[in-house]
């Protein structure tokens, strides 16, 4: 276990119906308001009706910023950034899922440093520009994924360039996040499902790269898998299933907040290819992960065959004795475990082949790759690696 600090300063508020309290929380922090949120859909418009009551009863003033897409764009941030100077507000409202919390982010901190978001992100060809401040956040997550009503990090879309990257910084961690089941229990199950599966990913990219050992992550991080596999199946067979939205959502919040990491820092492999599939093609972050889970745990197996069988057993009873063995079963395990739900997805359920595959390959490289050509995983990720998962993935054999 290595060395470590960590603090978790968003104050989170928990509970259905806690959406009332959003005004209040807003108004610790300014009295007029941004409000960032995905474009008007009718089922969720209960949830812009109840932040909106709430924030208008504390007499906090709002404007509406309701552009954000799924995989939120350079552009969108840029010009959320402009509007929340001209109109002289003071803290951002995020009411979404992660790519509504994501370009709050963006739009919070880039509206204080200066720039275009872009000028922020990781890339292997620019040093990113640093982030000298941020404006408070208030974050609601909608949908349980993300988890980044609670953390640092935040995921845009060059559109132009057709690439996907990150930043992150500490002065626009959410000041409070209101973590409210009601306003979950409306998601479809495939939403659900895709998101579901984005949690388990967080809990385990860490788990399974990481070099040094820690118990207690370890143990934090499989209470969380366990948590989510008793309750995602109750929740996608019965959305408006509180209890169980509520059991995920804090799996969600929890799982990406780096306590799951505490004492074992990896990296995040799994995201790094899978940023490039959402980026070339219209899928979620959330499907593009569940399609590309099983072959990355397939492919990797022997990397680090003691965490793969100690996740295998742990979480997913297998009970071979044999680490090398038992590492090879988890991807199966895992499979079969998407498929009782019904969630399992191959790049073929999405109309998707492999022309892209060596500009996706490349890409991932380039923007995430060491000197020697490869990229950070649990082990050094070759061309052939990426491009292998990339094969596994699509469903055709
Ligand atoms: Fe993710």
């Amino acid at each position: 276990m290595h060395a470590f600090e960590w603090s978790l300063p968003t104050k989170i508020i928990f509970g259905p119906g806690e959406i009332k309290r959003l005004g209040q929380e807003t108004k610790a922090f300014g009295s007029k308001a941004l409000l960032v949120t995905f474009a008007p859909v009718p089922a969720a418009a209960f949830i812009l009706e109840r932040a909106l009551a709430s924030l208008k009863e504390a007499g906090v003033k709002v404007v509406i910023y309701d552009k954000v897409e799924p995989n939120p764009s350079v552009r969108t941030c840029d010009e959320g950034s402009r509007l929340f100077k001209e109109c002289g507000a003071e803290v951002v409202v995020a009411v979404g899922g992660g790519s509504a919390i994501d370009a709050a982010k963006y739009i919070a901190s880039v509206a204080w440093s200066g720039g275009s978001a872009w000028d922020y992100v990781v890339l292997s060809t620019h040093t990113p520009r640093q982030y000298t401040g941020s404006y408070p956040i208030v974050a609601v997550p909608t949908v349980s994924a993300a988890g980044s009503e609670v953390n640092a990090g935040g995921v845009i879309t060059n559109t132009d360039l057709k690439l996907k990257s990150f930043s992150r910084s500490p002065y626009r961690i959410p000041k409070a996040a209101i973590i409210d089941p009601e306003l979950i229990a409306s998601l479809p199950p495939a939403v659900t499902g895709d998101g579901g599966v984005d949690i388990f990913c967080h809990l385990i990219e860490h788990y399974l790269s990481a070099k040094e050992n820690s118990e207690i992550a370890d143990r934090f991080t499989e209470a969380m898998i366990l948590t989510l596999k008793e309750y995602l199946p109750r929740a996608l067979e019965d959305g408006s299933d509180l209890e169980a939205r509520g059991q995920i959502a804090l799996c969600a919040a929890f799982g990406w907040s780096g306590l799951q990491a505490l004492g074992r820092l990896g990296t995040i492999p799994i995201h790094f290819i899978e940023h490039q599939l959402s980026a070339h093609y219209p899928m979620s972050h959330g499907r593009g992960m569940t399609i590309l889970l099983p072959g990355y745990l397939d492919h990797f197996a022997q990397a680090a065959p003691a965490r793969w069988a100690k996740l295998a057993r742990r979480c997913f009873a297998i009970t071979e004795p044999d680490d090398a063995k038992a590492a090879t079963m988890l991807a199966g395990a895992v499979a079969d475990w998407l498929r009782g739900m019904g969630v399992f997805r191959t790049l073929a359920d999405e109309g998707v082949g492999p022309d892209k595959f060596e500009q996706m390959v490349e890409d991932i490289v380039a923007m995430y790759g060491t000197a020697d050509g490869t990229v950070p995983g649990t082990r050094p990720m070759a061309r052939r690696d990426i491009m292998e998962v990339f094969n596994r993935a699509l469903g055709t054999s």
